[in-house]
């Protein structure tokens, strides 16, 4: 028997984060979303070194970085689509895809994780929308499904988002029979459903031609304006100054700068920030 597999068969099999020293409780957690000390690797390529970030209630964060820089895998480790290898992310003093036993984390089972996960929304590039599903039905699946909402309720709440996004005389369309705006601001009506905690957008509009991206910015801007919590990684730089609270620069899996917009993309401190702008403004 090799050491490996003596290493694999006495491994705990739910313990996605073995072996590590406990991390102790920053204290007090006052955050809505606390990212603390998180490290990721692909095989041996580590991409994100070690991030520390805090969202308070009701704030809006844009996460600024270049091609790489890992802002996508830390979106997705938020609502754990990417497990995490040291560190923790929690919501409103809660893990989404881990608890912790015995000092260390353990990743949950997918029915529970599922469960948690409900209380972070995400709106991808691609709108992910189900092909096969009106926008209508797009919006209810999740919340009958996973939140066990009755049919009647979840169509009112469906109805109701459908108008917020301006599409209350789409609920019927298929996603092929809308724009890509139309179908982007049905994808943030399908996150609003499970009225989540925190709303995590990557690069929301880079994927539309540009005539519709300001339809989909105003949604945002709606949201940002009524209070919901919101990450956005973005490349609209003007945008991200008009609404964030707070801006991340991350460059190679690292938060090189944060700060409100006018400090950071006005008049940054580091030079790797000045010259990121310098590109692509
Ligand atoms: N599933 C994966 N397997 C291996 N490597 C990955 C995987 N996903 C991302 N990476 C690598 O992790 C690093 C960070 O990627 P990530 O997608 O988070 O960057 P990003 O900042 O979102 O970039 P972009 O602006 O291009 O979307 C990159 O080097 C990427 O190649
Ligand atoms: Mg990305």
């Amino acid at each position: 028997m090799t050491l490996n597999a003596t290493a694999e068969t006495t491994r705990d099999p739910v313990a996605s984060v073995p072996e590590r020293a406990p991390i102790a409780d920053p204290a007090p957690r006052t955050g809505l979303v606390e990212i603390t000390d998180v490290h990721k690797s692909y095989g041996d390529q580590e991409v994100l070194h070690g991030i520390t970030l805090r969202v308070e209630p009701g704030q809006v964060i844009t996460l600024l970085g270049p091609s790489g820089s890992g802002k996508s895998t830390l979106l997705r480790a938020i609502n754990h689509l990417e497990t995490i290898d040291a560190g923790s992310i929690t919501i409103d003093g809660d893990y989404i895809g881990y608890e912790r036993r015995g000092g260390v984390l353990h990743e949950l089972p997918e029915k529970q994780v599922l469960q948690r996960r409900t209380r972070v929304g995400m709106v991808f590039q691609n709108f992910n929308l189900f092909p096969h599903l009106t926008a209508l039905e797009n919006i209810i699946e999740a919340p009958i499904g996973v939140k066990r909402a009755s049919r009647q309720d979840a169509i009112a709440q469906a109805r109701t988002l459908l108008e917020r996004v301006g599409l209350a005389d789409r609920a019927d369309h298929y996603p092929r029979q809308l724009s890509g705006g139309q179908q982007q601001r049905v994808a943030i009506a399908r996150a609003l459903a499970l009225t989540p905690d925190v709303l995590l957008f990557d690069e929301p509009t880079s994927a539309l031609d540009p005539e519709l991206v300001a339809e989909v910015l105003s949604v945002i801007r709606d949201l940002a304006h009524s209070g919901t919590t919101l990450i956005i990684v973005t490349h609209e730089i003007g945008f991200a100054a008009e609404i964030a609270d707070h801006v991340v620069f991350l460059d190679a899996g690292r938060v090189v700068e944060q700060g409100p917009p006018a400090q950071v993309l006005r008049a940054p401190e580091e030079a790797r920030t000045q010259e990121f702008l310098d590109w692509v403004i």
